[in-house]
């Protein structure tokens, strides 16, 4: 399974913040807001990761993250010169992608909530063709939106419809087989001169290949694209971090629970940065080796390992 984080765009949506830095790049709180959408590919068990960005802003994310070692992943860069829509994600990797599955996710998009990774993990196994992920939301017509027959049939997609047929948006985290690519190639531009990822998700409902799983309402969703939804993230993420004291998306800590990085270079990085939260918070867990109590105690294990069932 490859990992595509679609980090492009022009941003307009939030200018004039966005003039002279990628929307990826502001903080949601307390991290970068591409940290968000990583987070839940490497939750998900994915290593291999290509984030695609503007030529302008490439190398910003290289300085940030590097080529993924001191994360215990890889990670490559690609650029996308024009913002033809989320499809082109797909189109722009195909080399990368080759013959596995992929698992793209919108650079502004946030996860939370006990049980995603298992979710996640699952679905990553299971599916065949297209999986992507329902929740819902008071003001459908913002996104793609999905709808049901009684027996959580889909009947349709619709991008940004003005009068929506259901209150189910379809989240920006989409499961495909390989022939997405080809598919991707196909699609017309829109009305409004982009590819939309709701045809290519249309494609697959035509042939029957489209499973649509629900998030419930004890996980959030968000993102972060505009003024009002970028100010909402941070105080979520500010308010369920001060509550209990764990960061959401802190990318060292998953890193070292999924055991890709040693003790050693998780305290490493965290004296490297311990003037300031992020770095103490390291040092934090670091120092927590043995501290049975923070562990999930459904599972007696570890936070990031106890969510993840059969491992
Ligand atoms: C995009 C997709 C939309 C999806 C949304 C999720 O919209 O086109 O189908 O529901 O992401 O974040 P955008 O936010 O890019 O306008």
């Amino acid at each position: 399974m490859k990992g595509i984080i679609l980090a492009g765009g022009s941003g307009s949506r939030l200018s004039p913040s966005t003039d002279s830095i990628n929307k990826h790049l502001l903080a949601v709180y307390d991290k970068p807001m591409i940290y968000y959408p990583l987070s839940v590919l490497m939750l998900g068990g994915i290593k291999e990761i290509m984030i695609i960005s503007t030529p302008e802003d490439k190398s910003r994310f290289e300085g940030l993250l590097g080529d993924g070692s001191s994360l215990g992943i890889s990670l490559i860069y690609k650029e996308q010169s024009d913002p033809n829509g989320i499809p082109e994600a797909l189109t722009l990797s195909e080399y990368f992608i080759g013959k596995d599955d992929v698992t793209l996710i919108l650079g502004d998009n946030i996860f939370y909530g006990q049980g995603f990774t298992t979710l996640l993990r699952k679905a990553i196994k299971d599916h065949e063709h297209a999986t992507v992920f329902g929740y819902r939301v008071k003001d459908a017509s913002r996104f793609g939106v999905v709808e049901f027959d009684d027996n959580q049939k889909v009947i349709s997609l619709e991008e940004k419809p003005a009068e929506p047929k259901s209150d189910f948006a379809v989240t920006g985290l989409y499961i495909y087989d390989h022939h997405a690519v080809q598919k991707a190639k196909n699609l017309p531009f829109s009305d409004r001169g982009e590819l939309e990822i709701t045809d290519l998700n249309q494609a697959y409902l035509d042939k029957g290949q489209l499973d649509v799983q629900l998030l419930g309402r004890g996980f959030a969703w968000m993102d972060a694209g505009t003024h009002e939804s970028l100010f909402d993230a941070a105080e979520f993420v500010k308010i369920t971090q001060q509550r209990q004291g764990f960061k959401l998306a802190c990318l060292e800590e998953i890193s070292y629970y999924l055991g890709y990085i040693s003790r050693e270079a998780l305290y490493e990085k965290g004296k490297s940065m311990e003037k300031n939260d992020y770095g103490r918070y390291l040092l934090e867990i670091a120092d927590r080796k043995h501290t049975k109590q923070y562990w999930d105690p459904a599972v007696n294990q570890n936070p990031m390992l106890g969510m993840i069932e059969n491992e």
